[in-house]
Formats: structure tokens, sequence, C-alpha cells
């Protein structure tokens, strides 16, 4: 937890933005895995995280916007809390941690809000995500589950997403540290990738290196031989020599910010000449963005350079072809990397993306694309100082996705599909940081991660050490 002052201030900010009603913040439950008593590991929710800091279930936060009033609902510790658990804080305690010094039990919760609706007070609450809480949301405001999302407050969604989509140097500072986490992650799998290895030896260890740092991993571990299916959370594969390893893995730290970083390694540490080629292309996309993205600029024109970058590799190889501008426009580059350059990060990997995505990548003056190769980019809004986002460019090859598009003859312009059978053995290439708006230009957050095609191959070849996350963190 950060200091309370940090809370005080980020509800301050909040009531700043909102001036009727009040706001209701459900924390996350314990969410059951098998029977009542066997929980996934506890989660809170981002948004109870970031106003009110506790890493506990079953609280609920108010803010009341007309007279400033904020209030901590919970229950009280009771004996057996204490038993299983271990000595614990007072409610009362627990809202001094977060400056907070009106308390109230949990069962004054419902007359609390059947008093607010009864005098026509809004109730401003975001659209919740888990079907536990759902259910609570629904009971306390009487709203049928189904129709909760369309009833959530779009004033509460644009407030918390302007104060939340501006970092600041705490929040900076805390996914740098989970970013230090994945460095080790990254540089161990880079170490393990040798021919015979399984891959899920691989993601053992690197979620062991995330818990070691601090949290799990922010996101189930993408890691995969076959890094042409793009979300690849199966890890049964022998890795052999000849195939590239995408790894897509991130820490969270204790207070919950994420990582998101991808590297890929040829199996067995180096690079064919055909890996390479592909490689160099992704590499190019990837430091295009980095060395020219800045504040004041629409994250769609960092998609569309990426894009513009991978054609033009492309055609170089003889994969695609015809003219740059036309294949660009009619998204041609979708058959290569049919997602979106990257997405804002922090309390979560996909930052806010519960409000719906286009909500926070998204607004009036920057709509959507419906487009082909552009459609499914998830940030394309203008960019400002204490944005955190990623540039995650990719290369892969599907091969059904080859097979559909070769028989409708689509893109034949610009597609050399002749050639394009030929990489149906290839996999994937995929390469992703973790990028901030300065005031004046941008800054990859973290250590450097090998990443050139020689730091990768240098990182292959050293030998793997035991290592000690305190050192670091
Ligand atoms: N964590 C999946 C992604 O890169 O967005
Ligand atoms: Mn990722
Ligand atoms: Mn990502």
């Amino acid at each position: 937890m950060f200091n309370k002052e940090v809370y005080i201030e980020r509800r301050s900010k909040l009531k700043k933005e909102i001036a009727k009603g009040l706001a209701l913040f459900v924390a996350n439950n314990e969410a059951s895995l098998n029977y009542p008593d066997n929980p996934y590991t506890y989660r809170q929710d981002s948004n109870f995280s970031y106003f009110f800091g506790l890493n506990h279930p079953d609280y609920v936060g108010i803010i009341d916007f007309e007279s400033g009033e904020e209030i901590l609902f919970g229950n009280e510790v009771t004996i057996d809390d204490v038993i299983w658990m271990g000595p614990q804080p007072s409610l009362s305690e627990q809202g001094a941690r977060i400056g907070i010094n009106q308390t109230k039990e949990l069962k004054n919760l419902f007359d609390y809000l059947k008093k607010a609706k009864q005098q026509g007070r809004k109730i401003h609450f975001l659209p919740p995500y888990r079907g536990d809480i759902k259910i609570i949301y629904s009971e306390y405001l009487d709203i049928p589950i189904h129709s909760l999302s369309e009833n959530a407050s779009i004033e509460l969604i644009r407030a918390v997403v302007k104060l939340r989509e501006i970092k600041d140097d705490l929040e900076i500072a805390e996914i740098e540290k989970a970013i230090e986490t994945a460095y080790f992650m990254h540089t161990t799998a880079m170490k393990m990738a040798k021919p015979g290895m399984i891959e899920q030896e691989l993601t053992g260890v690197l979620e062991g290196i995330s818990i070691s740092g601090g949290g799990p991993v922010s996101f189930p571990v993408i890691l995969s031989v076959d890094g042409q299916t793009l979300h690849n959370y199966n890890h049964h594969n022998v890795l052999t020599e000849g195939r590239m390893l995408v790894v897509d893995a991130g820490a969270q730290t204790s207070n919950y910010y994420a990582s998101d970083i991808t590297r890929t390694t040829p199996v067995g540490g180096k690079f064919n000449q055909r890996q390479k080629e592909i490689y160099e292309i992704v590499l190019a996309a990837n430091m295009n963005v980095i060395n020219n993205v800045g504040p004041n600029m629409e994250y769609f024109k960092m998609h569309t350079l990426a894009c513009r970058t991978i054609i033009e590799g492309l055609n170089a190889l003889g994969i695609m072809k015809g003219n740059v501008d036309e294949a660009l426009n009619v998204g041609a580059h979708y058959l290569f990397m049919p997602h979106g350059l990257g997405h804002q990060m922090g309390l979560d990997v996909h930052d806010m993306e519960s409000f719906g995505e286009d909500n926070v990548g998204y607004d009036e003056k920057t709509p959507r694309s419906k487009k082909m190769g552009f459609s499914g980019l998830r940030l394309g809004k203008t960019l400002k100082p204490g944005f955190v986002f990623t540039d995650e460019p990719g290369i892969y090859f599907i091969p059904k996705l080859i097979d559909i598009f070769h028989a409708e003859g689509k893109f034949k312009n610009f597609i050399n599909y002749d050639k394009v059978i030929t990489y149906k053995d290839f996999g994937g290439v995929r390469i992703e940081d973790n990028i901030l708006i300065t005031a004046n230009g941008s800054r990859v957050l973290g250590r450097p991660i090998p990443k050139t095609a020689a730091e990768v191959e240098a990182t292959c070849a050293a030998k793997r050490e035991w290592i000690r996350m305190k050192d670091f963190l």
C-alpha cells in the first residue's frame, strides 16, 4: 500500500470531477476455485485499490460528491478471523490507513443506499465484471444483472479514466518494479530455451520468479513455439531447433501494478536466416514507434507506422508486393498482424478495459476505425504525458488464416501467396515493450531487456544463475 495521502488525494481529485450523487465501489471478494474455502489467489478490484488501497475482501467504499463524505463499510474482525488468519486491524484502523475516519458495519449499507435512492440521488458505479460482484451490485442497487452495464455511470467512467490514465511517479516506479521482475522472467526464458525442454517447464519457472518478485503474473503466461496463436496458453510443446519461442509475460507488484513484455527467442539460441529476416522487421516496427512516439499524437498513427514498417519489410522479402500505401489502406497487413499495436497499462495489464475498450482507448476526437487491420487497435486516441502503454508489433504465419485468404484470393495484389505458403511452419514473432509518454517525448520503461538479435543470442548463451529478487526490487 502507498501512504494514506495518496488515496486521500485520489478521492479528492475524483470529487472535483463529479458534482452530484454518490459513488459506490465494491471490493472484490475471495473467489472460490473448487469448493468454498479453497480460493483463487486474492486480487483486489483495481478501482477499489486505486481509491481505497486496502487489499481486503468484503469492503465497500462510498464517496458522496455533494457532502464530500467518505465511508468505508465492512465487517468487524471476529475471533474466527484471528484464529485462521492471525491478528487483523480493526475496521476503523483500516479506515485510518487510507485517511477515512467514517467506518460502518456492512449490514448498514442496504439502509444507507435505500435512503439515497428514496432521496432521488444518483448512485454512480463502474461496470462490474465478476459474477459474484455483479450479484452484489444488483442487490444493492435493485438493478437486474443483465442491465448493470448499461446502467453504469458514464460520468464516473470518464472521471476515473481521466485520473487513472495519467500515471504519477509512484505508479511509474511500481510499473518499473514489475518490469524488473519481467527482466528476470524473460532473460531466464531465453537461457532455458533449449531443444528438448517442455514449454511448461519454462512457464513454471517464470511464474515462480514473478511470485518471488512480490506478486503473481499479471496475466496467464503466453509461452509457445506456436507463437502464431496470439494468446497461446497451452504449454505442452517440446522445444525443437528451428522454432521460435514467443514469451509474452509480465509480473504484478504487491500493489497490483503490471508489466507486459514480449520477447521472441530462437530455440537453441541462434537465429537462422529466415528467422532473422522476420525478426528484424518486427524489431524495426517496435523501434520506429519508440523513436517517433510522443505527447499530443494519436496512437493510431503509431499503429499505422508499425503496420507500414511490416508491409515494407515483407515487400522486401517478396512475401508481400505492390504499392505500400495501397496495401496499408486496404489492411493487407492483417494477414500477418491481426492485432493492434498496444493498449494502456497500469493497475490492469489492459488498463481499465472493464469499462469497455472504447471508453479507455478512444474518445470523441478519435473514434475507433472499422477497417480491417485497424479496428483491433485497443488504444487509438491522443497520448498525454503520464500515459503508459505497450508497443507490441508482431508478424505471424497462421496456417488456417493463410489458407482462407489464399482460397478467397484476398489481397491478392499485395500478398505473394506462393511465398507465404512456404512460411506456414514458421510460427510467429512479437516484441513488446512498455512506454511512458513524457512532457517532451517518451521513455521505454524499466531496465532494457535483451532485444536485438545479437543481445538475445548472447543471453541464450549465458549461464542461468540463482537469483535473489530482494537484491533487485
Ligand atoms: N498480455 C497480452 C498482451 O500483450 O496484450
Ligand atoms: Mn503482452
Ligand atoms: Mn500487451
